[in-house]
């Protein structure tokens, strides 16, 4: 990142992302593989002051925190808990006054919520790497809302790179592009279902990966026979989706860098399964849309993308075919331009 110098005008640009394969596995250091999108999230601020003053283009009202922000939970507008969560994790001092634009659809599963907080990241002057801000993103959204989130959307946001997904594996934090090719169309398309995320269920699913692992250790290289002999029936069907998701992950990488669509697709209808009966987060309205979307011609695959619990499905198409959602391409990550005031 640039710095912006004094009083300039800035602008930070953050990206949403779309996951194509390896839901809720980041937490238990899995597999996963999403690709920033070229739809995002802008602050357009001048830094300087004691507060954060920001309105945003699509919803009225001011928001404005004092810093240092104690407690981000409680700010009002509720988005504005993402702004204030990142001040409170960076331990900002010095505001920003200026104005928040998103051509992102809200609570849908494209990581609405952390591109704003990695544009606030940005617009506040973090200069970390792509982990190291990502990481602070995280902790901010898990401040803000108290739901124990992985690094996957805060790291495919700060880390995106033009034309490729990212295998990530949030074990070591290894990263590494995988290429989408051209033959290949990403849809992201809406269930009508607002997801809820905040609320016990994510925490309530992490929770009980967590109880597999005490016992048969990390879920992605944890052994299949040691995760069906878990007596507690709920903890092995969290594990098995997990430990069979991060190997789903590896061959839609392999799969999709072999340009090899019916394979990758064939993998993300395996993966909604899993979500779907291992690990409960699916929905009707989900299950109806993933199958509807497979019907049609020239439809490789399609699955829920991200936590789940309503949201997008992501299909995996060939060019030509138009879906009634988002059509997106794997984008740049964030970053911050000077803007000459
Ligand atoms: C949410 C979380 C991510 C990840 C997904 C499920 O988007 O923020 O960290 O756990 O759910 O894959």
């Amino acid at each position: 990142m640039t710095d912006a110098g004094t009083a300039s005008t800035i602008r930070a640009e953050a990206p949403g992302r779309v996951n194509l394969i390896g839901d809720h596995t980041d937490y238990m250091g899995g597999l996963v593989l999403p690709m920033a999108v070229q739809m995002g999230t802008a602050i357009t601020a001048t830094r300087g002051g004691g507060r954060i003053e920001l309105t945003s283009a699509r919803v009225p009202g001011l928001l404005s925190v004092p810093l240092p922000v104690q407690d981000p939970a409680t700010v009002e507008p509720s988005w504005g808990r993402y702004v204030a969560g990142v001040a409170a994790v960076l331990g900002a001092t010095e505001g920003l006054v200026g104005t928040v634009e998103s051509d992102l659809p809200l609570g849908s599963g494209l990581s609405s919520s952390a591109a704003l907080e990695v544009a606030t990241a940005l617009a506040l002057g973090d200069d970390g790497s792509p982990l190291e801000v990502a990481r602070r993103c995280q902790m901010a959204e898990q401040r803000a809302t108290g739901v124990p989130c992985g690094i996957m959307d805060q790291l495919a946001s700060t880390a995106g790179v033009r034309g490729h997904a990212l295998l990530i594996d949030c074990a070591t934090m290894e990263i590494t592009p995988v290429p989408v090719p051209d033959r290949a169309s990403v849809w992201v398309v809406h269930s009508g279902q607002e997801r809820r995320l905040v609320g016990s269920a994510y925490a309530d699913r992490r929770a009980e990966c967590e109880r597999a692992a005490a016992v048969v250790g990390p879920l992605p290289s944890a052994a299949l026979e040691r995760i069906d002999e878990l007596d507690d029936p709920v903890a092995r069907a969290r594990a098995r989706h997990v430990r069979t998701e991060c190997d789903r992950v590896q061959d839609f990488a392999a799969a999709l860098s072999a340009g090899d669509l019916a394979t990758a697709g064939a993998l993300m209808v395996a993966s909604h399964r899993s979500l779907r009966d291992d690990f409960q987060v699916s929905t009707d309205g989900l299950d109806r849309l993933v199958e509807e979307l497979c019907a049609l011609d020239g439809v490789h695959g399609a699955r829920l993308t991200g936590a789940g619990f309503g949201g997008c499905v992501v299909a995996l198409a060939d060019p030509g075919v138009e879906l009634r959602g988002w059509q997106v391409h794997a984008a740049d990550g964030a970053r911050v331009v000077d803007v000459d005031d």
